[in-house]
């Protein structure tokens, strides 16, 4: 079998690990189908997100931006959790099983962790699966016309735009579980939008072994302990297979040396 693209060391910090912590970005669902922002072939590229992500675009186009968010919606609802996702759900099992914490903080909005069967999962960048109304906060089902029933006032999706605050709790549990981990896995993010972004820098502050898993090494890369270059849905398995096998005793199948 060929070497695996991480290290022993990475291996044998999550298998001695108490606590672990995850952020996630729209890479960890690019296996699912969902395009991710910032790729050649991403959001981005074909669309601006001045007007479909910020308050202004919103309110200069409530119907485009709903629209749009309704066919991101669509998407979502079509696809599956990928090995990826599978792999951090049967991670978190594992480490919560011998006695440890395990934390998946993600900037996607399209619940595929919470799908996989994770269960410590918070959203930094809230929810496509939420909306709510942007004159009186009152939440709106999935089958709103735009028009909130409490009010009358405009109904938006329950997603942070550019220039919004991060949900409080969501930000804090986050930086918390960062600040604490043993190991901090940061899984396909650009690492580029803030302040999710900062959350590997404040875990290796803090002392965390940090590790990225992406096949295009981020702007963050050369700050971390380890970059595994590659595709979630497939490095993401092999890791937790290896570290599996420590547990059974059964030692490493990595690259040595590192
Ligand atoms: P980006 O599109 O900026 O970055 C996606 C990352 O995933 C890139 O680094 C890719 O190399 C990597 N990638 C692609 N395929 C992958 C795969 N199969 N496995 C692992 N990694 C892969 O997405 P984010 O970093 O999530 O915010 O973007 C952050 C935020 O910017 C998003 O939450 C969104 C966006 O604007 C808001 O909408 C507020």
């Amino acid at each position: 079998m060929p070497d695996a693209p991480f290290s022993s060391a990475l291996v044998a910090r999550l298998a001695d690990a108490r606590r672990v912590a995850v952020l996630t970005g729209a890479g960890v669902s690019a296996e699912s189908g969902v395009p991710t922002f910032r790729d050649p072939d991403g959001i981005w590229a074909r669309m601006r997100p001045e007007e479909l992500a910020s308050v202004d675009g919103f309110l200069a186009n409530p119907d485009l931006v709903q629209a749009w968010y309704a066919h991101r919606r669509e998407t979502v609802g079509r696809v599956t959790p990928n090995a990826g996702h599978d792999a951090l759900a049967r991670l978190e099992a594992a480490v919560e099983a011998r006695g440890g914490t395990f934390l998946v903080a993600t900037q996607n909005v399209d619940g595929l962790h919470q799908r996989a069967g994770s269960r410590s999962v918070v959203e930094l960048h809230g929810s496509l699966a939420r909306q709510f109304c942007i004159a009186c906060g009152t939440d709106a089902d999935g089958e709103t016309d735009g028009t909130c029933v409490a009010c009358g006032g405009r109904v938006r999706p329950g997603v942070v735009w550019f220039g919004e605050a991060l949900p409080p709790e969501a930000w804090d549990a986050a930086e918390n579980a960062a600040s604490r981990a043993d190991v901090f896995l940061t899984v396909g993010t650009s690492a580029v939008v803030y302040p999710a972004a900062g959350l590997p820098l404040v875990a290796k502050r803090a002392g965390a072994y940090v590790a990225e898993v992406n096949p295009v090494p981020s702007d963050i890369a050369g700050a971390l302990d380890e970059v595994v270059v590659g595709t979630s849905g497939a490095v993401l398995p092999a890791l937790v297979d290896a570290v599996e096998a420590v547990w059974a005793g059964g030692g490493t199948n990595s690259a040595d040396g590192r």
